[in-house]
């Protein structure tokens, strides 16, 4: 259409990768491993806490940054749980982790800005550096070094173009959750080239064998140039409810302000009363739900590792493990496309997170049951074992 302005004409149209294959499709017998959608129900209490509000009549325009005595809780909880030293008026409560990301690369890149993101990436990230009129540009991770960061690959894609660093830890696709030497590497960049860091850590609460969350803003010098992105979509099973918050350096709020008070004014009054309840809440309930997620990882990434072709390192973090299928001779989308038109099960091509994810799929374990993830394994072994030898 002609009056399409050029931000979405001249950027690439979005890919759902498989869950539009699968939803075009017409199957119903699907198993639905390609999205990072929480398989639990949101907690009582939180759910309680929210008809509660609605009941209490609040039900009316609030705080453009949040409720106050939300900021207050999610203060104390980054004190003690990110090390993060923040008053509430360094703290505005978002809709989900998209729209603090959205804001923040509304108000910091400007067209023929360039922002770099770890490979594989997540593809969401891309779009919204595309619609401010920026350049996404890639630095590759590599999967025989575990996909750790590499700071020499970030330093050969900066240019005097370069003003973000995207980072995703925990990670997805890859379920690595970042050592300090990492992280520290990786601030030393950022404040050596004066850079932004925009944090996403959606899975922070998502944690196995002991593995430990740091944000990168807790470092020293990172607090004046990291905008810490975080939700509850995951780690409390709400990806519906559309909550999370942003932490950013104090000269930042006002233009973070106008992005988000013009876009969507404020978040919903009566499910910040939800937001309250999840910080507030007995820590029992979101161990609980960890525990679920714990032992659904170690069902799948227990029964890949038993499969000839298929060796599956053991995610730290997040909802997903991200096999390397290469011994199966095929490509990572030939996979997908096969596992799901001869099985049914749904899985998403690692190349769909960029050149880096070849060779391997990323396979959800939060969004399923544990006799899925059964049912997906003897699945994914049938095709696999009948798979012809590649040619030497
Ligand atoms: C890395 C990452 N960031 C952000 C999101 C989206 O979060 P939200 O639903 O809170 O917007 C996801 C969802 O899968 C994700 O994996």
């Amino acid at each position: 259409m002609k009056h399409l302005a050029r931000r979405i004409t001249q950027t690439s149209p979005k890919s759902f990768g498989m869950y539009a294959r699968a939803a075009q499709s017409g199957r119903d017998d699907l198993i639905h491993m390609e999205l990072g959608r929480p398989s639990a129900d949101t907690p009582a209490h939180i759910k309680e806490a929210t008809i509660r509000a609605l009941r209490d009549g609040e039900v009316h325009y609030s705080d453009l940054a949040g409720q106050p005595h939300l900021r207050a809780a999610l203060a104390d909880k980054l004190k003690t749980r990110n090390n993060m030293d923040v008053g509430p008026e360094r703290i505005i409560v978002t809709n989900g982790l998209t729209h603090g990301s959205y804001a923040a690369i509304m108000a910091f890149l400007d067209e023929g800005d360039e922002a770099i993101l770890l490979e594989p990436f997540y593809p969401q990230h891309i779009g919204k550096i595309e619609l401010a009129g920026a350049r996404p540009v890639l630095a590759r991770l590599d999967a025989a070094n575990d996909y750790r960061i590499d700071p020499a690959a970030i330093e050969a894609a900066i240019t005097e173009r370069t003003k973000m660093i995207v980072l995703i830890n925990p990670c997805n696709p890859t379920g690595r959750v970042y050592d300090r030497d990492e992280l520290e590497a990786l601030a030393e960049i950022a404040i050596r080239h004066d850079l932004i860091v925009m944090s996403d850590e959606v899975y922070e609460d998502i944690l196995y064998d002991g593995a430990q969350h740091l944000s990168i803003g807790a470092l020293p010098g990172m607090g004046e140039r990291t905008i810490s992105l975080f939700a509850f979509t995951k780690s409390y099973a709400m990806d519906g409810w559309r909550l999370g918050y942003m932490v950013a350096p104090a000269a930042a709020m006002d233009a973070l302000l106008k992005i988000t008070a013009n876009d969507v004014t404020h978040v919903n009054t009566f499910i910040q009363e939800g937001a309250l309840a999840a910080v507030t809440g007995d820590p029992a309930v979101l161990a609980g739900l960890i525990a679920e997620d714990a032992e659904k990882r170690q069902r799948l990434v227990g029964a890949l590792n038993q499969i000839p072709g298929i060796t599956c390192p053991w995610p730290q973090g997040t909802i997903y493990a991200f096999p390397d299928i290469s011994g199966t001779g095929l490509t990572a989308q030939a996979f997908a496309d096969r596992l799901m038109d001869e099985t049914g099960v749904v899985v998403e091509a690692g190349s769909f997170y960029g050149a880096a994810g070849e060779g391997h799929v990323r396979i959800c374990f939060g969004s399923v049951t544990l006799d899925e993830i059964d049912t997906a394994c003897a699945r994914i072994r049938a095709m696999v074992g009948a798979l012809q030898p590649t040619p030497a």
